[in-house]
């Protein structure tokens, strides 16, 4: 038997609660032909997740979606073996059935990891579309410049504080937008950011416009909400936002399209200062970008110059509290669920992960 999260209904309003999930016993399932039995071992947890159960594209009773990364128990795909590591989407539960490879969004579906290249937990985080949602938002959409001023909400996030890095190597002034002090400091510190305010602060739009005395030339959005209100005033002429996400309204009750109440907000201020404002969807990119991505990637962590934070959540019963906390602020990092053993981590590896979680090189 092993553990699953099942959907309990389609959710009405608001941020997740104990009442939308319902933890069942199941039988581990037997692979029939041309497929294989995976056990679980991170499953990422992403805010695009909350909007697939609201939006009813989940079903309750099935297991919640999730991407994850495996490793293969039993196999009736030639080119899978037991003990292989795989990228998949087994979802909220400990063991799963997956297919031949299927291409979703121009992704393989599953794909086998090679633990030598990089930490496996990063599949689903820097190496994976996480990172590509940072490369493609900020360095082919917003394309700074040496010496522009950057902003990056969520920054110390899955999504932000790769996004900021990339920015710091392009030569710009990079300012952050976090929650607490601590990820702030973060973010500064360690991230090496010029600057982070904070949007608990009562005076964040002063705190912004001093951390950005020559206005903001290019911004990556992934919050909205007030946070969006303190960067609108401070664009500059010709500035270029990459809209990634808008997290403070994935609990909105009063429904319609959070992108349009957002692109009204803005819309003066775009016509007059021609800012440039980008949808972001990742799966856009994977044809033209991933591969340069991943080798660049590769390049600038050994070189340390992109670090990456994780924050792993032990254990599957934790899965809903971590996916609130998540949608909520109460991360620090990339959010993972540790739902088994990780055989491929070493003494060191285990060592960083218990004091810092920050992956360097
Ligand atoms: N366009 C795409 O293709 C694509 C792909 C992947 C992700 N995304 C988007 O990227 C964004 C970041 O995703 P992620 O996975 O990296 O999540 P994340 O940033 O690790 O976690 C969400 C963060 O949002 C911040 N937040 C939540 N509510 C907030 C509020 N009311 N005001 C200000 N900040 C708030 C919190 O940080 P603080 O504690 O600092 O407030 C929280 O840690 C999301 O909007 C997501 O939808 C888009």
């Amino acid at each position: 038997m092993h553990t699953q999260w099942l959907l309990a209904r389609t959710p009405a309003e608001g941020l997740p609660t104990a009442a939308d999930f319902r933890r069942v016993e199941a039988p581990i399932p037997e692979p029939g032909a041309g497929q294989m039995l995976t056990r679980t071992i991170y499953l990422s947890l992403d805010p695009y997740q909350w909007g697939r159960r609201r939006s009813g594209l989940e079903v309750p009773g099935e297991v919640c979606h999730g991407r994850t990364v495996s490793q293969v128990v039993r196999s009736n795909i030639p080119a899978y073996r037991e003990g292989d590591f795989v990228f998949n989407t087994a979802g909220w539960q400990e063991y799963g059935l997956s297919g031949e490879g299927v291409s979703i969004f121009g992704y393989m579906f599953p794909r086998k990891l090679d633990p030598a290249q990089a930490p496996i937990s990063t599949a689903v985080g820097l190496m994976g579309m996480l990172g590509l949602t940072a490369y493609s938002g900020m360095l082919v959409q917003c394309a700074p410049q040496a010496g522009e001023t950057v902003v990056v909400s969520a920054a110390s996030g899955g999504v932000g504080q790769i996004a900021g890095q990339l920015a710091k190597i392009a030569g710009c002034r990079v300012v952050g937008i976090a929650g607490i002090q601590a990820k702030c400091d973060f973010v500064a510190d360690t991230l090496g950011f010029d600057a982070c305010v904070s949007h608990k602060s009562a005076t964040l739009a002063e705190d912004l416009r001093a951390a950005c005395p020559d206005g903001i030339d290019a911004y990556f959005e992934n919050v909205g909400g007030a946070v969006f209100a303190a960067v609108l005033p401070l664009l500059n002429s010709q500035a270029r936002i990459s809209l990634c996400g808008l997290v403070s309204q994935y609990g909105a009750t009063t429904g319609g399209d959070p992108h349009e109440a957002w692109m009204a907000l803005g819309t003066p201020t775009f016509a007059r200062q021609q800012v440039h404002v980008h949808r972001l969807h990742v799966r856009e990119f994977v044809d033209e970008h991933q591969a340069r991505f991943l080798a660049q990637m590769g390049d600038w962590i050994r070189a340390g110059q992109v670090k990456y934070k994780e924050d792993l959540w032990p254990g599957l019963a934790q899965a809903p509290t971590a996916f609130r906390a998540m949608l909520e602020g109460g991360n620090f990092g990339k959010t993972l669920v540790g739902v088994g053993d990780d055989p491929t981590l070493d003494a060191t590896l285990q060592a960083r992960r218990a004091s810092s979680n920050v992956l360097s090189a």
